[in-house]
């Protein structure tokens, strides 16, 4: 019997003639009384093989067995194809059932499915086109990450997921604890004593790898990091996740210029190792985007297309702005005259909303945009503060679509000022002391930043969702799967 060959390697390299074993999940069956057409698909490219069964070789019983959503061998001799949309089909010679999928059951049927509908059978999606290309794509994006970094000397660093500081000083953090929840021991004012608990004080998940990745860079220069992080903000948009992907490098004796030219390099390498080795998968997910938009009005559809859009990041710099020339834009927009922005901006200091952040790319810049040099009250602790008093070395860059995609800075290197600044904000030093020493001993410039690899997928899949680009995604009131 025939070793069994995946579809795509079988595309690639198709042996004509040659007894060939394929093992997938039927697409579709269709036919006549003679003869009946079997799409194979078994993830490994978006293409599906067509096995042709001659209804007097085959068992009939066996056939009929053969249903949208079973799993089959088929075994018999490759040829050409006579009929269009395939260059070779399989004649087969021995069909196995391997496992049934009952039509009367199975929900997905070879027609189209909304993406809600689809969410909510999470555990098949990724038997869809849609779901198959986009799960390839960011693999592919996960292999290009390590490689850039690989290639330019970095080293990944693997960060704790369960600490005890809280990165962001945001306080969205989800509890770690082994204490009971109906009867936790207590201390004397009445809480629970989480000097008792599993890690001898109070833990939670990570939001952010970067206070461990700096302590890295102060040994290796030069490392990154790429692991999930979780944030119980309570945000249920489009863009959010309670558990989404991280990369974050961190680099010594870079100065927060350096730390843009990085992520800018970053940003379009990936672009470009999306185009040279995902095409498929895109110009899939190209035509879906441009089915999906049909159905919408006019001044909601994308000016460029997917592939477009990527193109575009490739050959085009990103515009860098300050945080006080963009405010200067938003307060002069007819948007903001005429009042259109949720969020009025009535002077320097306002946090920018994800209104202004899309203003500024999609209408002004009409270009990627990396705004720099925020009031410090609106950014986090450890950002490098500048000389004014008033702003600190913080960059983010913005997309078209999907608002901040990286959020990064040059960090506060200088022991005394990072310590002031850290009970300004009162932030429990003794969860920080690890973190003050680097700038105790040997401290050094250094910058760094956080792409959110979901952001990052949708701009390369062009799916409008960030539930959509993530295999099992967790937002508020959704655990499943
Ligand atoms: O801007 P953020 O909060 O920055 C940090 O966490 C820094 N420690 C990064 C660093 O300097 N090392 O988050 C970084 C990025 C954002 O720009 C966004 O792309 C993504 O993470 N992100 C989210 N993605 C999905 N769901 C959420 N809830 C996200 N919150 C942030
Ligand atoms: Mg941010």
């Amino acid at each position: 019997m025939a070793k069994r060959t995946k579809i795509k390697e079988l595309l690639i390299n198709p042996k004509i003639g040659v007894e060939t074993n394929v093992k997938g999940w039927v697409r579709t069956k269709r036919g006549n009384k003679n003869v009946a057409f079997i799409a194979i698909n078994d993830g490994s490219t978006i293409h599906n093989l067509q096995a042709v069964a001659d209804l007097s070789k085959v068992n009939e019983d066996i056939l009929k067995l053969v249903t949208t959503g079973a799993c089959i061998s088929v075994t018999g001799q490759l040829v050409a194809s006579q009929g269009s949309g395939q260059s070779v089909e399989l004649l087969v010679s021995d069909l196995e059932v391997l496992g049934e999928a009952n039509p009367e059951e199975y929900p997905l049927q070879p027609k189209k499915h909304s993406l809600e509908f689809l969410r909510e059978i999470a555990h098949l999606r990724p038997r869809t086109n849609t779901f198959g290309a986009v799960l390839r794509v960011r693999h592919a994006m996960i292999f290009a990450v390590h490689k850039f970094f690989n290639d330019k000397g970095f080293f990944n660093l693997h960060t704790p997921i369960i600490t005890g500081s809280d990165a962001e000083g945001a306080g969205e953090m989800f509890r770690v604890t082994t204490l009971d929840p109906v009867n936790p021991p207590k201390n004397q004012d009445g809480k629970a004593d989480f000097s008792q608990d599993f890690f001898g004080h109070e833990t939670n998940l990570t939001v952010s790898g970067q206070l461990e990745g700096e302590l890295g860079a102060m040994a290796l220069s030069d490392i990154y990091t790429f692991g999930p992080t979780f944030r119980a903000e309570n945000s249920n948009t489009s863009r959010h996740l309670a558990e989404f992907w991280m990369i974050e490098p961190e680099m010594a004796f870079y100065d927060l210029d350096d730390n843009m030219d990085l992520a800018e390099e970053f940003l379009t390498y990936l672009a470009q190792y999306a185009l040279d080795n995902c095409i498929e998968d895109l110009n899939f997910l190209n035509e879906r985007a441009l089915e999906e938009e049909k159905n919408m009005k006019q001044e909601e559809r994308s000016e460029l297309s997917l592939i477009e859009r990527l193109k575009f990041i490739v050959d085009n710099d990103f515009q860098r702005v300050s945080y006080t020339e963009a405010i200067e834009i938003l307060r002069n927009s007819n948007q903001n005259k005429k009042k259109k922005f949720k969020y009025i901006i009535e002077s320097w200091g306002a946090d920018l909303q994800s209104e202004h952040e899309r203003f500024l790319v999609e209408s002004h810049f009409k270009k990627p945009v990396i705004l720099y040099n925020y009031p410090k009250n609106i950014k986090a602790f450890y950002m490098r503060q500048n000389e004014d008093g008033k702003t600190v070395r913080a960059m983010d860059i913005l997309f078209p679509g999907i608002g901040e995609i990286i959020g990064g800075s040059q960090r506060e290197e200088r022991y005394d000022v990072l310590k002031a600044r850290i009970h300004e904000m009162d932030i429990p030093e003794e969860s920080m002391w690890w973190y003050l020493e680097t700038r105790k001993f040997g401290t050094a410039p250094h910058s760094g930043f956080g792409l959110g690899f979901e952001r990052l997928m949708i701009f390369v899949t062009g799916m409008k969702n960030i539930r959509d680009v993530i295999p099992f995604p967790r937002t508020p009131g959704n655990a499943e799967f």
